[in-house]
């Protein structure tokens, strides 16, 4: 990438934002009046979303982006050992790429050259990004792409291996079937001689879990509440931020963190670009994200059914994290 040169273009980015505010309208619409109530997670993600969300990254309690780091410091030269030379590295969800920039390191001490695929929904977080490496590291060639992971994989070319990395447990956002369908997209793209590394957040105590998900200093409720000042603020709606607060509960059975942002009394909220007015329960929850946790052998079940084989696996050493290494089964 050339210094200087916009990303997207400045029309590019107009049209983007007006389908992305049309498509947020008609979520809110349809699931503020599903019953259950529901928001979607991937609106989590305006400006102050995304800078909340790297603020949970750092908490104490939010022990994933700690234990991914660690292990991607420690196995970076083994994992970009097992890559193809002429791979494509594309990324999933990049963010700030912190933890990319191990593996780009370890690629870039056995090779020259490297080309890197950062793919967001978050467009201005993805410009910053995509300039910031470009601007580390001279044999990087990096193509950003500002889409969600559908519109990604639909666009990205076939010349050439592809190395897909997924890192954060972003997967957990995903049901286990919709996981296991998209990570046989993921496997038909990368098939024959690509990889895909998983980075996935495992099952563990309850407490350790809870508390990642509601954090003592508030930042992860902040995060949560935050989608009601984003429908606020872009579709004129008048929620009242302490009419409402944040809960994150461990449902063992199914092994999932559900997150929810719950009605502390009976209220109606008017959301005037949907002309819609809400009315709230006392009490009254509204699901707004999902955190999947999975076993080792879970993984090793969803990998198969995706047409994947198990190339290679790393625990954190206090064994809350793992990154899996997938080759498309031959
Ligand atoms: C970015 C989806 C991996 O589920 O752990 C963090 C988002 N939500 N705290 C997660 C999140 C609340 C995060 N992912």
């Amino acid at each position: 990438m050339t210094t200087g040169t916009p990303v997207v273009s400045g029309l590019e980015r107009a049209a983007g934002r007006e389908r992305l505010r049309d498509a947020f309208a008609r979520d809110v619409r349809d699931g503020l009046t599903a019953q259950p109530k529901r928001l979607a997670c991937r609106w989590f993600y305006d400006d102050e979303g995304s800078r909340l969300f790297e603020t949970i990254c750092e908490l104490p309690e939010y022990y994933l982006t700690r234990a991914e780091q660690e292990l991607l410091a420690e196995h970076a030269g083994a994992i970009a050992a097992r890559l193809p030379r002429d791979a494509t590295l594309v990324e999933l969800g990049s963010g700030n790429a912190a933890k990319t920039r191990l593996l780009i390191e370890a690629l870039l001490a056995r090779q020259r050259r490297l080309r890197y695929v950062p793919i967001d929904i978050a467009h201005d977080a993805l410009d910053a990004t995509a300039r910031a490496l470009a601007a580390s590291y001279a044999g990087l060639d990096v193509r950003p792409l500002a889409a969600d992971w559908e519109e990604a994989l639909a666009a990205l070319g076939t010349s050439g291996p592809l190395a897909v990395l997924w890192l954060g447990s972003s997967i957990g956002n995903l049901t286990r079937p919709e996981a296991a369908r998209f990570l046989a997209r993921v496997a038909e793209l990368v098939a024959p001689r690509g990889r895909m590394l998983c980075g996935i957040d495992l099952r563990k105590d309850r407490r350790t879990l809870e508390a990642a998900y509601d954090d003592a200093s508030g930042v992860t409720a902040r995060f949560n509440l935050n989608l009601l000042v984003r429908i606020n603020r872009e579709l004129g709606a008048d929620f009242a931020l302490d009419g409402f607060l944040h809960r994150a509960v461990y449902e063992e059975d199914r092994g999932r963190v559900a997150m929810y942002v719950v009605s502390r009394r009976a209220q109606r909220v008017r959301i005037p670009a949907v002309g819609l007015d809400v009315v709230f329960d006392a009490g009254e929850a509204v699901h707004t994200e999902d955190s999947w946790k999975y076993s080792v052998p879970e993984i090793d079940a969803l990998a198969a059914q995706a047409g994947f084989d198990v190339e290679a696996r790393w625990l954190d050493r206090a064994g809350r994290f793992s990154e899996t290494l997938l080759v498309p089964r031959r």
